[in-house]
Protein backbone atom coordinates (compact mmCIF):
# COMPACT_ATOMS: atom_id res chain seq x y z
CA UNK A 1 0.00 0.00 0.00
CA UNK A 2 1.55 3.19 -0.57
CA UNK A 3 2.10 5.82 1.49
CA UNK A 4 -0.81 8.44 0.11
CA UNK A 5 -3.52 5.40 0.86
CA UNK A 6 -2.19 4.92 4.54
CA UNK A 7 -2.35 8.38 4.82
CA UNK A 8 -5.82 9.06 3.35
CA UNK A 9 -6.60 6.46 5.41
CA UNK A 10 -5.37 8.19 8.68
CA UNK A 11 -6.84 11.26 7.66
CA UNK A 12 -10.56 10.06 7.50
CA UNK A 13 -10.18 8.72 11.05
CA UNK A 14 -11.43 10.14 14.47
CA UNK A 15 -11.12 8.64 17.56
CA UNK A 16 -12.79 9.68 20.67
CA UNK A 17 -14.37 9.25 24.17
CA UNK A 18 -17.13 10.89 25.52
CA UNK A 19 -16.55 11.95 29.11
CA UNK A 20 -19.27 13.09 31.62
CA UNK A 21 -20.25 12.88 35.47
CA UNK A 22 -22.84 9.80 35.63
CA UNK A 23 -26.44 10.45 34.42
CA UNK A 24 -25.42 13.78 32.69
CA UNK A 25 -26.32 11.94 29.49
CA UNK A 26 -23.24 9.95 28.15
CA UNK A 27 -25.33 6.48 27.36
CA UNK A 28 -28.03 8.51 25.39
CA UNK A 29 -25.98 10.07 23.74
CA UNK A 30 -23.39 7.23 22.52
CA UNK A 31 -26.98 5.53 21.26
CA UNK A 32 -28.17 8.97 19.53
CA UNK A 33 -24.45 9.20 17.78
CA UNK A 34 -25.51 5.90 16.74
CA UNK A 35 -28.27 6.66 15.27
CA UNK A 36 -27.50 9.88 13.88
CA UNK A 37 -24.55 7.88 11.71
CA UNK A 38 -27.34 5.19 11.19
CA UNK A 39 -24.89 2.26 12.58
CA UNK A 40 -27.83 1.78 14.11
CA UNK A 41 -31.48 1.64 13.58
CA UNK A 42 -33.59 1.60 16.27
CA UNK A 43 -35.05 4.25 17.53
CA UNK A 44 -36.51 5.47 21.45
CA UNK A 45 -34.51 5.93 24.50
CA UNK A 46 -32.69 4.41 26.82
CA UNK A 47 -35.13 3.88 29.34
CA UNK A 48 -35.07 2.51 33.06
CA UNK A 49 -32.66 2.61 36.04
CA UNK A 50 -28.99 1.04 35.01
CA UNK A 51 -29.79 -2.53 36.69
CA UNK A 52 -26.77 -3.37 38.30
CA UNK A 53 -23.58 -1.23 39.17
CA UNK A 54 -21.06 -4.13 37.78
CA UNK A 55 -22.08 -3.48 34.15
CA UNK A 56 -18.20 -3.53 32.36
CA UNK A 57 -19.95 -0.96 29.63
CA UNK A 58 -22.76 1.67 29.34
CA UNK A 59 -23.57 -0.12 26.25
CA UNK A 60 -24.07 -3.19 27.86
CA UNK A 61 -27.36 -1.14 29.11
CA UNK A 62 -28.09 -0.38 25.55
CA UNK A 63 -27.80 -3.89 24.53
CA UNK A 64 -29.93 -5.46 27.82
CA UNK A 65 -32.63 -2.84 27.21
CA UNK A 66 -32.82 -2.22 23.35
CA UNK A 67 -31.85 -6.41 22.58
CA UNK A 68 -29.32 -5.33 20.19
CA UNK A 69 -25.84 -6.73 20.41
CA UNK A 70 -23.48 -3.35 20.73
CA UNK A 71 -21.87 -4.52 24.13
CA UNK A 72 -18.17 -3.50 23.91
CA UNK A 73 -16.07 -1.14 25.34
CA UNK A 74 -15.32 0.20 21.71
CA UNK A 75 -17.34 0.93 18.74
CA UNK A 76 -16.82 1.66 15.05
CA UNK A 77 -18.79 3.58 12.97
CA UNK A 78 -18.94 5.60 9.26
CA UNK A 79 -19.99 9.02 9.11
CA UNK A 80 -19.69 11.59 6.55
CA UNK A 81 -16.82 9.35 4.64
CA UNK A 82 -15.18 9.28 7.51
CA UNK A 83 -14.28 6.21 10.63
CA UNK A 84 -15.21 7.11 13.71
CA UNK A 85 -14.21 5.37 16.63
CA UNK A 86 -16.19 5.65 19.79
CA UNK A 87 -14.64 4.54 23.05
CA UNK A 88 -16.57 4.04 25.99
CA UNK A 89 -14.75 5.36 29.81
CA UNK A 90 -16.49 3.55 32.40
CA UNK A 91 -19.19 4.76 34.56
CA UNK A 92 -18.06 4.04 37.51
CA UNK A 93 -18.57 6.48 40.30
CA UNK A 94 -15.08 6.08 41.27
CA UNK A 95 -12.24 7.61 39.05
CA UNK A 96 -10.56 4.45 38.01
CA UNK A 97 -7.62 4.02 36.35
CA UNK A 98 -8.64 2.16 33.41
CA UNK A 99 -10.71 5.44 32.28
CA UNK A 100 -6.97 7.40 32.35
CA UNK A 101 -5.73 4.71 29.63
CA UNK A 102 -8.39 4.51 27.44
CA UNK A 103 -8.14 8.54 27.44
CA UNK A 104 -4.22 7.74 26.24
CA UNK A 105 -5.90 6.05 23.31
CA UNK A 106 -8.26 8.64 21.96
CA UNK A 107 -6.97 11.87 20.04
CA UNK A 108 -9.97 13.91 21.15
CA UNK A 109 -12.70 14.02 23.86
CA UNK A 110 -16.58 14.91 23.84
CA UNK A 111 -17.65 16.23 27.17
CA UNK A 112 -21.34 16.03 28.11
CA UNK A 113 -22.40 18.07 30.65
CA UNK A 114 -26.01 18.26 32.48
CA UNK A 115 -26.97 21.90 32.25
CA UNK A 116 -29.11 21.94 35.32
CA UNK A 117 -26.03 20.74 37.31
CA UNK A 118 -23.05 22.30 35.93
CA UNK A 119 -19.56 21.01 35.99
CA UNK A 120 -19.83 17.68 38.53
CA UNK A 121 -17.22 15.96 40.43
CA UNK A 122 -16.43 13.50 37.67
CA UNK A 123 -15.90 15.92 35.12
CA UNK A 124 -13.21 17.60 36.98
CA UNK A 125 -10.81 14.95 37.11
CA UNK A 126 -11.82 13.17 33.68
CA UNK A 127 -10.89 16.66 32.40
CA UNK A 128 -7.84 16.92 34.25
CA UNK A 129 -6.83 13.49 32.62
CA UNK A 130 -7.15 14.60 29.36
CA UNK A 131 -5.48 17.93 30.22
CA UNK A 132 -2.09 16.04 31.31
CA UNK A 133 -1.91 15.05 26.95
CA UNK A 134 -3.45 18.18 26.11
CA UNK A 135 -6.50 16.42 24.11
CA UNK A 136 -9.07 18.62 22.77
CA UNK A 137 -12.34 18.71 24.19
CA UNK A 138 -16.00 19.17 22.32
CA UNK A 139 -18.36 20.33 24.98
CA UNK A 140 -22.05 19.45 24.49
CA UNK A 141 -24.36 21.36 27.22
CA UNK A 142 -27.50 18.57 27.75
CA UNK A 143 -30.75 18.27 28.61
CA UNK A 144 -31.95 21.76 27.03
CA UNK A 145 -35.68 20.47 26.98
CA UNK A 146 -35.53 20.37 30.89
CA UNK A 147 -35.05 23.89 33.20
CA UNK A 148 -31.49 24.52 33.34
CA UNK A 149 -28.85 27.14 34.23
CA UNK A 150 -28.37 30.38 33.32
CA UNK A 151 -26.23 30.12 29.69
CA UNK A 152 -23.51 32.46 30.87
CA UNK A 153 -22.70 30.93 34.13
CA UNK A 154 -22.50 27.93 33.07
CA UNK A 155 -19.78 29.05 30.49
CA UNK A 156 -18.44 30.82 33.41
CA UNK A 157 -17.65 27.74 35.67
CA UNK A 158 -16.47 25.56 32.58
CA UNK A 159 -14.19 28.23 32.20
CA UNK A 160 -12.94 29.09 36.16
CA UNK A 161 -13.42 25.34 37.28
CA UNK A 162 -12.02 23.45 34.36
CA UNK A 163 -9.75 26.37 33.30
CA UNK A 164 -10.57 26.08 29.46
CA UNK A 165 -11.28 29.29 27.10
CA UNK A 166 -15.40 27.92 25.92
CA UNK A 167 -16.27 29.22 22.41
CA UNK A 168 -19.52 29.36 22.12
CA UNK A 169 -20.42 27.53 18.34
CA UNK A 170 -24.80 27.22 18.92
CA UNK A 171 -26.61 29.07 21.55
CA UNK A 172 -30.07 27.57 22.86
CA UNK A 173 -33.24 29.69 22.46
CA UNK A 174 -34.88 29.41 25.52
CA UNK A 175 -34.83 25.94 27.73
CA UNK A 176 -37.62 23.51 29.11
CA UNK A 177 -40.87 23.73 27.82
CA UNK A 178 -39.78 27.09 25.86
CA UNK A 179 -36.77 25.57 24.45
CA UNK A 180 -37.31 26.63 21.02
CA UNK A 181 -33.88 25.46 19.59
CA UNK A 182 -30.29 26.73 18.67
CA UNK A 183 -28.79 29.42 16.79
CA UNK A 184 -25.71 28.29 15.21
CA UNK A 185 -22.94 31.41 15.66
CA UNK A 186 -20.91 30.53 12.40
CA UNK A 187 -23.77 30.06 10.13
CA UNK A 188 -26.36 32.48 11.56
CA UNK A 189 -28.69 29.68 11.63
CA UNK A 190 -31.57 28.73 13.54
CA UNK A 191 -32.43 25.35 14.40
CA UNK A 192 -36.02 24.81 15.33
CA UNK A 193 -36.43 22.48 18.38
CA UNK A 194 -39.04 19.60 18.03
CA UNK A 195 -39.06 17.09 20.65
CA UNK A 196 -39.34 13.32 19.57
CA UNK A 197 -36.97 10.66 19.83
CA UNK A 198 -37.24 8.79 16.54
CA UNK A 199 -35.04 10.49 14.29
CA UNK A 200 -32.53 7.98 12.86
CA UNK A 201 -30.09 9.38 10.75
CA UNK A 202 -32.43 11.92 9.82
CA UNK A 203 -31.84 15.36 10.29
CA UNK A 204 -35.57 17.02 10.80
CA UNK A 205 -34.65 20.54 12.31
CA UNK A 206 -36.52 23.28 10.18
CA UNK A 207 -33.74 25.91 9.74
CA UNK A 208 -34.23 29.48 9.68
CA UNK A 209 -31.55 31.44 7.95
CA UNK A 210 -30.45 34.91 10.20
CA UNK A 211 -30.79 35.76 13.77
CA UNK A 212 -32.75 39.07 12.63
CA UNK A 213 -35.48 37.12 10.57
CA UNK A 214 -38.83 38.51 11.51
CA UNK A 215 -40.16 34.53 11.41
CA UNK A 216 -38.50 34.52 14.85
CA UNK A 217 -40.49 37.30 15.94
CA UNK A 218 -43.79 36.00 14.81
CA UNK A 219 -42.60 32.15 16.45
CA UNK A 220 -41.20 33.21 19.80
CA UNK A 221 -40.71 36.52 20.47
CA UNK A 222 -40.50 36.50 24.09
CA UNK A 223 -37.44 34.00 23.63
CA UNK A 224 -35.96 35.10 20.61
CA UNK A 225 -35.20 38.80 22.02
CA UNK A 226 -33.94 37.41 25.45
CA UNK A 227 -31.60 35.48 22.71
CA UNK A 228 -30.82 38.43 20.92
CA UNK A 229 -29.81 40.09 23.94
CA UNK A 230 -27.50 37.58 25.52
CA UNK A 231 -25.33 37.04 22.33
CA UNK A 232 -24.98 40.45 22.26
CA UNK A 233 -23.01 39.73 25.46
CA UNK A 234 -21.93 36.40 24.23
CA UNK A 235 -20.23 37.92 21.41
CA UNK A 236 -18.36 40.89 23.69
CA UNK A 237 -17.29 38.16 26.34
CA UNK A 238 -16.65 35.24 24.63
CA UNK A 239 -13.84 33.85 22.84
CA UNK A 240 -14.29 33.79 19.36
CA UNK A 241 -13.51 30.01 17.95
CA UNK A 242 -10.31 29.38 17.33
CA UNK A 243 -8.95 25.93 15.92
CA UNK A 244 -5.36 26.40 17.09
CA UNK A 245 -6.40 26.81 20.40
CA UNK A 246 -9.09 23.82 20.12
CA UNK A 247 -6.40 21.78 19.19
CA UNK A 248 -3.72 22.36 21.82
CA UNK A 249 -6.36 21.89 24.27
CA UNK A 250 -6.88 25.41 25.85
CA UNK A 251 -10.06 26.33 24.40
CA UNK A 252 -13.78 24.49 23.85
CA UNK A 253 -16.56 24.54 20.96
CA UNK A 254 -19.57 24.51 22.87
CA UNK A 255 -22.61 23.19 21.87
CA UNK A 256 -26.35 23.21 23.25
CA UNK A 257 -28.96 20.88 22.88
CA UNK A 258 -30.99 17.66 24.70
CA UNK A 259 -29.29 13.90 23.51
CA UNK A 260 -32.59 12.34 24.14
CA UNK A 261 -34.48 14.24 21.06
CA UNK A 262 -31.66 13.75 19.10
CA UNK A 263 -31.37 17.77 19.04
CA UNK A 264 -27.70 19.72 18.68
CA UNK A 265 -26.14 15.57 18.10
CA UNK A 266 -25.84 16.49 14.51
CA UNK A 267 -23.27 19.76 15.06
CA UNK A 268 -20.75 17.49 17.90
CA UNK A 269 -20.51 15.16 15.03
CA UNK A 270 -19.45 17.52 12.42
CA UNK A 271 -17.32 19.31 14.71
CA UNK A 272 -15.51 16.21 15.76
CA UNK A 273 -15.07 15.37 11.87
CA UNK A 274 -14.40 19.15 10.91
CA UNK A 275 -11.98 20.04 13.75
CA UNK A 276 -10.86 17.68 15.78
CA UNK A 277 -7.80 15.65 14.97
CA UNK A 278 -7.11 12.74 13.09
CA UNK A 279 -4.81 10.31 14.76
CA UNK A 280 -1.44 12.12 15.90
CA UNK A 281 2.50 10.43 16.49
CA UNK A 282 2.85 8.46 19.31
CA UNK A 283 5.89 8.47 21.58
CA UNK A 284 7.61 4.97 21.98
CA UNK A 285 10.83 4.15 23.81
CA UNK A 286 13.30 4.53 20.90
CA UNK A 287 11.40 7.34 18.85
CA UNK A 288 8.25 8.82 17.90
CA UNK A 289 6.06 6.36 15.66
CA UNK A 290 3.61 8.63 12.83
CA UNK A 291 0.79 7.48 12.47
CA UNK A 292 1.40 7.05 8.27
CA UNK A 293 4.29 4.72 8.35
CA UNK A 294 4.21 1.28 6.45
CA UNK A 295 4.80 -0.84 9.25
CA UNK A 296 1.88 -1.78 11.66
CA UNK A 297 2.37 -0.94 15.47
CA UNK A 298 0.34 -0.58 18.09
CA UNK A 299 -0.29 -1.00 22.10
CA UNK A 300 -2.85 -2.06 24.49
CA UNK A 301 -4.44 -0.01 26.70
CA UNK A 302 -7.24 -2.46 28.04
CA UNK A 303 -8.44 -5.95 28.87
CA UNK A 304 -11.87 -6.79 29.30
CA UNK A 305 -12.60 -10.22 29.93
CA UNK A 306 -16.40 -11.95 29.82
CA UNK A 307 -17.69 -9.40 27.00
CA UNK A 308 -19.98 -12.44 26.23
CA UNK A 309 -20.53 -14.32 29.14
CA UNK A 310 -21.07 -17.33 27.23
CA UNK A 311 -17.67 -17.29 26.32
CA UNK A 312 -15.20 -16.83 28.79
CA UNK A 313 -13.06 -14.56 26.32
CA UNK A 314 -10.85 -11.67 27.27
CA UNK A 315 -9.86 -9.15 24.99
CA UNK A 316 -6.89 -6.81 24.83
CA UNK A 317 -7.82 -3.73 23.48
CA UNK A 318 -5.19 -2.29 20.79
CA UNK A 319 -5.10 1.28 19.48
CA UNK A 320 -3.47 0.86 16.00
CA UNK A 321 0.06 3.67 15.97
CA UNK A 322 1.12 3.11 12.61
CA UNK A 323 0.51 1.26 9.55
CA UNK A 324 -1.86 -0.91 7.92
CA UNK A 325 -3.31 -4.22 10.39
CA UNK A 326 -4.43 -6.78 8.02
CA UNK A 327 -5.99 -9.90 8.93
CA UNK A 328 -3.34 -13.08 9.06
CA UNK A 329 -0.43 -10.96 9.13
CA UNK A 330 2.04 -11.60 12.20
CA UNK A 331 2.38 -9.42 14.92
CA UNK A 332 5.60 -9.29 16.89
CA UNK A 333 4.72 -9.47 20.85
CA UNK A 334 7.70 -7.39 21.93
CA UNK A 335 7.30 -8.15 25.66
CA UNK A 336 7.38 -11.82 25.01
CA UNK A 337 9.54 -11.33 22.20
CA UNK A 338 7.66 -13.70 19.71
CA UNK A 339 5.06 -13.64 16.87
CA UNK A 340 1.64 -13.73 17.35
CA UNK A 341 -0.85 -14.80 14.24
CA UNK A 342 -3.45 -12.42 13.94
CA UNK A 343 -6.22 -14.47 12.93
CA UNK A 344 -9.46 -13.85 15.26
CA UNK A 345 -8.59 -10.35 15.60
CA UNK A 346 -12.28 -8.44 15.83
CA UNK A 347 -13.68 -5.07 15.42
CA UNK A 348 -16.40 -3.58 17.33
CA UNK A 349 -19.02 -2.44 14.54
CA UNK A 350 -22.10 -0.66 16.36
CA UNK A 351 -24.64 -3.70 16.15
CA UNK A 352 -21.34 -6.82 15.74
CA UNK A 353 -18.48 -8.22 16.55
CA UNK A 354 -16.71 -8.34 13.20
CA UNK A 355 -13.07 -9.91 11.90
CA UNK A 356 -10.75 -7.22 11.30
CA UNK A 357 -10.02 -7.15 7.72
CA UNK A 358 -7.73 -3.98 7.86
CA UNK A 359 -7.15 -1.46 10.26
CA UNK A 360 -5.50 1.77 10.31
CA UNK A 361 -3.56 4.50 12.83
CA UNK A 362 -6.79 5.43 15.10
CA UNK A 363 -8.81 1.98 14.99
CA UNK A 364 -8.81 -0.33 18.29
CA UNK A 365 -8.92 -3.82 17.40
CA UNK A 366 -10.12 -6.62 19.89
CA UNK A 367 -6.57 -9.17 20.35
CA UNK A 368 -8.09 -12.67 21.54
CA UNK A 369 -5.85 -13.09 25.16
CA UNK A 370 -5.18 -16.19 26.48
CA UNK A 371 -3.12 -14.85 29.32
CA UNK A 372 0.07 -13.68 27.61
CA UNK A 373 -1.04 -9.83 26.97
CA UNK A 374 -0.86 -7.31 29.67
CA UNK A 375 -2.09 -3.75 29.72
CA UNK A 376 0.89 -1.51 27.92
CA UNK A 377 2.12 -4.19 26.07
CA UNK A 378 3.27 -3.33 22.32
CA UNK A 379 3.28 -4.86 18.76
CA UNK A 380 4.72 -4.01 15.99
CA UNK A 381 5.97 -5.89 12.91
CA UNK A 382 9.48 -6.40 14.34
CA UNK A 383 10.83 -3.26 15.26
CA UNK A 384 11.45 -2.90 19.32
CA UNK A 385 9.11 0.00 19.74
CA UNK A 386 8.18 0.34 23.58
CA UNK A 387 5.18 3.18 23.51
CA UNK A 388 5.32 4.71 26.45
CA UNK A 389 2.91 6.72 28.47
CA UNK A 390 0.39 3.98 29.78
CA UNK A 391 0.39 4.68 33.13
CA UNK A 392 -0.10 2.63 36.39
CA UNK A 393 -1.20 4.75 39.57
CA UNK A 394 -0.04 3.91 43.08
CA UNK A 395 -2.97 2.57 45.07
CA UNK A 396 -4.10 4.68 47.61
CA UNK A 397 -6.70 2.40 49.18
CA UNK A 398 -5.58 -1.32 50.28
CA UNK A 399 -7.03 -4.63 51.46
CA UNK A 400 -5.55 -8.05 52.18
CA UNK A 401 -7.35 -10.96 50.78
CA UNK A 402 -8.38 -14.27 52.41
CA UNK A 403 -10.64 -17.27 51.22
CA UNK A 404 -12.96 -19.01 53.32
CA UNK A 405 -11.75 -22.21 51.44
CA UNK A 406 -8.00 -23.55 51.26
CA UNK A 407 -8.69 -26.06 48.56
CA UNK A 408 -9.31 -22.57 46.67
CA UNK A 409 -6.20 -21.11 46.68
CA UNK A 410 -4.92 -22.18 42.88
CA UNK A 411 -8.06 -20.62 41.69
CA UNK A 412 -8.00 -17.12 44.00
CA UNK A 413 -4.10 -16.70 42.48
CA UNK A 414 -5.69 -17.40 38.96
CA UNK A 415 -8.60 -15.06 39.17
CA UNK A 416 -6.30 -12.10 41.37
CA UNK A 417 -3.52 -12.71 38.33
CA UNK A 418 -6.36 -12.34 35.37
CA UNK A 419 -8.07 -9.57 37.40
CA UNK A 420 -4.73 -7.69 37.83
CA UNK A 421 -3.62 -7.92 34.64
CA UNK A 422 -6.77 -6.95 33.39
CA UNK A 423 -6.81 -3.49 35.60
CA UNK A 424 -9.55 -3.96 37.33
CA UNK A 425 -7.54 -3.90 40.54
CA UNK A 426 -3.41 -4.03 41.52
CA UNK A 427 -2.49 -7.26 43.50
CA UNK A 428 0.38 -7.34 45.16
CA UNK A 429 2.37 -10.42 46.61
CA UNK A 430 4.38 -9.48 49.47
CA UNK A 431 7.60 -11.00 50.10
CA UNK A 432 6.70 -12.19 53.40
CA UNK A 433 3.64 -13.38 54.30
CA UNK A 434 1.17 -15.54 52.52
CA UNK A 435 -2.14 -13.18 51.72
CA UNK A 436 -2.26 -11.16 48.95
CA UNK A 437 -2.70 -7.38 49.17
CA UNK A 438 -5.30 -5.37 46.64
CA UNK A 439 -4.40 -2.05 45.80
CA UNK A 440 -7.77 0.12 44.14
CA UNK A 441 -7.94 3.77 43.33
CA UNK A 442 -11.53 3.46 43.85
CA UNK A 443 -13.73 1.58 46.35
CA UNK A 444 -16.00 0.36 44.00
CA UNK A 445 -13.03 -2.00 42.42
CA UNK A 446 -13.31 -4.05 45.53
CA UNK A 447 -16.96 -5.09 45.27
CA UNK A 448 -16.47 -5.73 41.58
CA UNK A 449 -13.49 -7.73 41.96
CA UNK A 450 -15.12 -9.46 45.02
CA UNK A 451 -18.36 -10.45 42.70
CA UNK A 452 -16.22 -11.26 39.92
CA UNK A 453 -13.95 -13.61 41.97
CA UNK A 454 -17.48 -15.28 42.88
CA UNK A 455 -18.94 -15.38 39.74
CA UNK A 456 -16.34 -15.93 36.98
CA UNK A 457 -13.57 -17.99 39.41
CA UNK A 458 -15.99 -19.56 42.07
CA UNK A 459 -14.08 -18.21 44.56
CA UNK A 460 -15.31 -16.97 48.20
CA UNK A 461 -12.81 -14.56 49.11
CA UNK A 462 -12.78 -12.40 52.51
CA UNK A 463 -11.27 -8.92 52.00
CA UNK A 464 -9.98 -7.47 55.01
CA UNK A 465 -8.69 -3.54 55.67
CA UNK A 466 -5.19 -3.71 56.57
CA UNK A 467 -1.95 -0.82 57.52
CA UNK A 468 -1.07 0.38 53.98
CA UNK A 469 -1.06 4.20 53.10
CA UNK A 470 0.11 3.86 50.26
CA UNK A 471 2.27 2.21 47.53
CA UNK A 472 5.33 2.97 45.50
CA UNK A 473 7.49 1.19 42.87
CA UNK A 474 11.11 1.03 43.39
CA UNK A 475 14.01 1.38 41.20
CA UNK A 476 17.77 1.64 41.48
CA UNK A 477 20.79 1.85 39.14
CA UNK A 478 22.97 0.44 41.90
CA UNK A 479 21.74 -3.22 42.29
CA UNK A 480 24.19 -4.19 45.08
CA UNK A 481 22.19 -1.09 47.05
CA UNK A 482 18.66 -2.45 45.65
CA UNK A 483 19.64 -5.98 46.93
CA UNK A 484 20.63 -4.68 50.38
CA UNK A 485 17.27 -2.78 50.22
CA UNK A 486 15.07 -6.07 50.03
CA UNK A 487 16.75 -7.67 52.02
CA UNK A 488 16.46 -4.97 54.98
CA UNK A 489 13.20 -3.81 54.25
CA UNK A 490 11.18 -7.29 53.38
CA UNK A 491 8.83 -6.96 55.40
CA UNK A 492 7.41 -3.83 53.25
CA UNK A 493 7.94 -5.49 50.30
CA UNK A 494 5.67 -6.74 47.64
CA UNK A 495 5.90 -8.09 43.64
CA UNK A 496 2.92 -6.35 41.49
CA UNK A 497 1.24 -8.53 38.74
CA UNK A 498 4.07 -8.09 36.37
CA UNK A 499 7.01 -8.89 39.17
CA UNK A 500 7.70 -5.00 40.06
CA UNK A 501 9.39 -4.46 43.51
CA UNK A 502 6.59 -2.15 45.33
CA UNK A 503 7.55 -0.88 48.82
CA UNK A 504 4.18 -0.59 50.72
CA UNK A 505 4.14 1.95 53.39
CA UNK A 506 2.27 2.13 56.57
CA UNK A 507 2.26 5.36 56.61
CA UNK A 508 3.48 8.61 55.08
CA UNK A 509 5.51 9.54 58.20
CA UNK A 510 7.35 5.58 57.12
CA UNK A 511 7.77 6.87 53.89
CA UNK A 512 9.31 9.86 53.69
CA UNK A 513 11.66 8.29 56.09
CA UNK A 514 13.01 5.66 54.09
CA UNK A 515 13.17 7.50 51.86
CA UNK A 516 15.55 9.80 53.14
CA UNK A 517 17.72 6.87 54.57
CA UNK A 518 17.60 4.84 50.91
CA UNK A 519 18.73 7.96 48.86
CA UNK A 520 19.89 5.99 46.06
CA UNK A 521 16.51 3.65 45.65
CA UNK A 522 14.00 5.99 43.41
CA UNK A 523 10.02 5.60 44.88
CA UNK A 524 7.30 6.12 42.25
CA UNK A 525 4.22 6.76 41.99
CA UNK A 526 3.26 6.01 38.69
CA UNK A 527 4.74 3.25 36.77
CA UNK A 528 4.72 2.81 33.31
CA UNK A 529 4.76 -0.41 31.58
CA UNK A 530 8.06 -1.76 31.61
P1 LIG B 1 -25.01 8.48 31.75
O1 LIG B 1 -24.73 7.41 30.73
O2 LIG B 1 -24.16 9.68 31.56
O3 LIG B 1 -25.01 8.00 33.14
O4 LIG B 1 -26.48 9.04 31.48
P2 LIG B 1 -27.73 8.43 30.71
O5 LIG B 1 -27.56 8.55 29.26
O6 LIG B 1 -28.05 7.09 31.27
O7 LIG B 1 -28.81 9.49 31.12
C1 LIG B 1 -29.16 9.72 32.47
C2 LIG B 1 -30.62 10.14 32.55
O8 LIG B 1 -30.77 11.40 31.89
C3 LIG B 1 -31.55 9.18 31.86
O9 LIG B 1 -32.74 9.16 32.60
C4 LIG B 1 -31.77 9.84 30.52
O10 LIG B 1 -32.99 9.47 29.94
C5 LIG B 1 -31.76 11.28 30.88
N1 LIG B 1 -31.38 12.16 29.76
C6 LIG B 1 -30.34 12.06 28.90
N2 LIG B 1 -30.36 13.05 28.01
C7 LIG B 1 -31.42 13.82 28.29
C8 LIG B 1 -31.99 15.00 27.70
O11 LIG B 1 -31.52 15.55 26.72
N3 LIG B 1 -33.10 15.51 28.31
C9 LIG B 1 -33.68 14.91 29.39
N4 LIG B 1 -34.77 15.47 29.89
N5 LIG B 1 -33.19 13.80 29.95
C10 LIG B 1 -32.08 13.26 29.41
P3 LIG B 1 -33.42 7.79 33.06
O12 LIG B 1 -32.37 6.73 33.21
O13 LIG B 1 -34.58 7.51 32.20
O14 LIG B 1 -34.02 8.00 34.40
P4 LIG B 1 -33.65 8.99 35.53
O15 LIG B 1 -32.17 8.85 35.76
O16 LIG B 1 -34.03 10.31 35.02
O17 LIG B 1 -34.45 8.51 36.65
Amino acid sequence: MSFEQIANEVARRRTFAIISHPDAGKTTLTEKLLLFSGAIQLAGTVKGKKTGKFATSDWMEIEKQRGISVASSVMQFDYREHVINLLDTPGHQDFSEDTYRVLTAVDSALMVIDAAKGVEEQTIKLLNVCRLRSTPIVTFMNKYDREVRDNLELLDEVESVLKIQCAPITWPIGMGKVFRGVYHLLNDEVMLFTPGEDKAGQDVAEVIKGIDNPRLDELFPLEIQHTRNELELVRGASHPFDLEAFLAGRQTPVFFGSAINNFGVREILNALIDWAPAPGGRDATVRSVNPDEQKFSGFVFKIQANMDPKHRDRIAFLRVCSGKFERGMKMKHLRLGRDVAANSVVTFMASSREQVEEAYAGDIIGVPNHGNIQIGDSFSEGELLAFTGIPFFAPELFRSVRIKNPLKLKQLQKGLQQLGEEGAVQVFKPLSGADMILGAVGVLQFEVVKSRLENEYGVDAIFESCSIYTARWVSSEDSRMLADFEKNLGMNLAHDATDNLTYLAPNRVNLSLTEERWPKIRFHATREHA
